[in-house]
C-alpha cells in the first residue's frame, strides 16, 4: 500500500470510527469503504482468510466467493501429515499443492496446517513411540517444511498439544511420550527448513484467560527466554454463543511477549448472538496491533465442518449473512495498524542496534538460536531517504552464514556486509524493510554497521 493510500485509509478508518460512535452502527457501502473482507483487513495491514478444501475448488460459487472476499487460505485438511505423509517415507504433495497455488493466483498468504498433531497422524505414526517416533517426526517436519520452502507465510507447526480442563498441562499422546522436548525439536527443525516461515503454535478453548491459554502463556514465554524459535499463536476460536470478556486481553498478553497472535480456525454457533460475537473477534483482532490476521475455518455453511451449526459468514447458497456485514463494518471501522515483521523479535538481550549515523540507517538484529545455529532478522531503519544500503554483520569465529534472504551478502565468515536486493534498496525517510540469514555456529552478538548508500 502506498503511503498516499495508507494515510488514505486510516483517515477513512477515523471517519468511519467516529460515525460508530456517534450513531452506534457502521458506515458501509460508501464510495471509500472497502467491500470485501480481504481489502478492508488490508487497509490496517492484516489479511482476512478462509480454509479451504482442495475438493471443493471445482466449486463455481465457492471460488467465486473465495476469490473476491479472502487474502489469506489454509488448507482445511491437505497438508497434515496423514495427506502428506501416508506411508513412512513417501510425500504427496498433490492436494496442498492445489492448496499453495490456488493462494498464489490469488495473491493471498498461504497459512500451512498443520506439521504436527496427534489426531490425523497416519496409521503408521500412530503404532510408532520412542526414538523411532521422534525421528520420523523431526523427518516429516523438515521434509514437510522444505516442500513448500520460502512459501508459506506462518505455519502451525504444532497443533493442539494442552490438554483441556484445568491442568495447565500438556495432553498425553505418542507425540508427548516422547519427551517434553518434542515442541521446542519441531520448532527448531521447522526453522531450519524454512527460515522465513512465521512459526506458530495452534490450539482451542484458548479464548479468554483460563488454564489451557496459561499453560500455552509459560510454554511461549519459556520458549522465548531460550531462543526457541516461535513467532506466533494461534487462536482457533471455534465459538458458541457467547464469548470470554477478556478474549481481547489474552491475545494482547500473548502479543507482550514478543509473539504475533492470529486468529487461525474462527467459526460461530449461530444463535442470537453471532454476528455480535464475530465483530467482537474483529474489534478484538484489530485492536492489538501484533494481531495480524484472522482466518474461518470454511467459506460456507454447508462447507463448515459443525455440520447444522452453520457457523459462518456465507450461507448454503453463498450469500451473506448478517454475520459477514458485522465483520465486514468492524474491519472498515479500523483499529491498530499491523506492521506484521517477518520475524518475531525477541526480549532484549539477542537484540542490538547499530549507532546512529546521522541522517544514515540503523540496524537491529533478533535472534534465534539452538545449539549450532541461528536464525538471524535484520530491520534497515533509514534515518534520510535510502537509495541502498550496506549491514555488516561481525560473526564470531566458527560461525558460516549457509543462506540469506532479501539481501546479498560478501563472505560468509567473520565480518559479512548484507547488500540490500532490487526490491528493498529504496526506503522512505523515517521507514524500514527487513532481511535476513542463517547460520551454523553462534549468532552475532558484536553492534551491526548499517551503511547507506
Ligand atoms: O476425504 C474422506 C472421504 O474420502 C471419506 O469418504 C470420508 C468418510 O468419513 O472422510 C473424508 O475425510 C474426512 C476429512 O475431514 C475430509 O472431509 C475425515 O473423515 C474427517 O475426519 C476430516 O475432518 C477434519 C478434521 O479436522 C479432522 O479431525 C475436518 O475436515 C477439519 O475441518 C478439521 O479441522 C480441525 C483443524 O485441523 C484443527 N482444529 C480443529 C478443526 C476442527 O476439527
Amino acid at each position: 500500500m502506498s503511503l498516499l493510500q495508507r494515510s488514505r485509509s486510516l483517515l477513512l478508518a477515523s471517519a468511519v470510527a467516529g460515525v460508530v460512535v456517534a450513531s452506534g452502527f457502521a458506515l458501509v457501502g460508501t464510495a471509500e469503504a472497502a467491500t470485501t473482507l480481504g481489502a478492508s483487513a488490508a487497509q490496517t495491514g492484516r489479511y482476512y482468510g478462509a480454509a479451504i478444501a482442495a475438493g471443493r475448488l471445482g466449486d463455481g460459487t465457492y471460488t467465486g466467493i473465495l476469490n473476491r472476499e479472502f487474502n489469506s487460505v489454509t488448507p482445511e485438511n491437505e497438508m497434515k501429515w496423514d495427506a502428506t505423509e501416508p506411508s513412512q517415507g513417501r510425500f504427496t504433495y498433490t492436494n496442498g499443492d492445489r492448496i499453495l497455488n490456488q493462494g498464489i493466483a490469488m495473491g493471498a498468504k498461504v497459512r500451512g496446517h498443520a506439521l504436527l498433531w496427534h489426531q490425523q497422524e497416519p496409521g503408521w505414526a500412530q503404532s510408532m513411540s520412542g526414538s523411532a517416533l521422534r525421528s520420523a517426526m523431526i523427518n516429516h517436519v523438515t521434509q514437510v517444511a522444505t516442500h513448500y520452502k520460502g512459501k508459506i507465510y506462518a505455519w502451525d507447526v504444532v497443533n493442539e498439544a494442552f490438554a483441556d480442563g484445568g491442568s495447565g498441562a500438556r495432553r498425553d499422546s505418542n507425540l508427548q511420550r516422547t519427551g517434553n522436548d518434542w515442541i521446542e525439536a519441531a520448532f527448531r527443525a521447522a526453522r531450519a527448513a524454512d527460515p522465513a516461515a512465521k512459526l506458530c503454535y495452534n490450539d482451542y478453548n484458548t479464548d479468554g484467560v483460563n488454564a489451557k491459554s496459561t499453560g500455552i502463556y509459560n510454554m511461549v514465554r519459556d520458549f522465548k527466554s531460550r531462543g526457541v524459535p516461535i513467532d506466533c499463536v494461534g487462536f482457533q476460536s471455534h465459538l458458541g454463543t457467547s464469548i470470554a470478556g477478556d478474549y481481547q486481553a489474552n491475545l494482547q498478553r500473548f502479543a507482550d511477549l514478543g509473539v504475533d497472535v492470529q486468529i487461525t480456525e474462527l467459526d460461530v454457533a449461530q444463535g442470537g448472538n453471532q454476528a455480535n460475537i464475530y465483530a467482537t473477534v474483529t474489534r478484538a483482532c484489530l485492536a492489538v496491533a501484533r494481531c495480524t490476521g484472522i482466518t474461518v475455518w470454511g467459506i460456507r455453511d454447508s462447507d463448515s465442518w459443525r455440520t447444522g451449526e452453520n457457523p459462518l459468514l456465507f450461507d448454503n447458497s453463498g450469500n451473506k449473512k448478517a454475520a459477514y456485514t458485522s465483520v465486514l463494518n468492524a474491519l472498515n471501522a479500523g483499529g491498530t495498524s499491523s506492521p506484521s515483521p517477518s520475524i518475531s523479535t525477541p526480549p532484549s538481550p539477542s537484540t542490538s542496534t547499530s549507532p546512529q549515523p546521522g541522517g544514515g540507517c540503523t540496524a537491529t538484529v533478533s535472534l534465534n538460536s539452538w545449539t549450532g545455529g541461528f536464525v538471524a532478522s535484520v530491520k534497515v531503519t533509514a534515518g534520510a531517504a535510502l537509495n541502498g544500503w550496506t549491514v555488516t554483520v561481525a560473526l564470531p569465529s566458527g560461525s558460516t552464514v549457509t543462506s540469506t534472504w532479501s539481501a546479498t551478502n560478501s563472505g560468509t565468515t567473520g565480518s559479512v556486509g548484507f547488500r540490500n536486493v532490487s526490491y528493498n534498496g529504496q526506503v522512505a525517510a523515517g521507514g524500514s524493510t527487513e532481511f535476513g540469514f542463517q547460520g551454523t555456529g553462534a549468532g552475532p552478538t558484536a553492534t551491526p554497521v548499517c551503511t547507506a548508500g
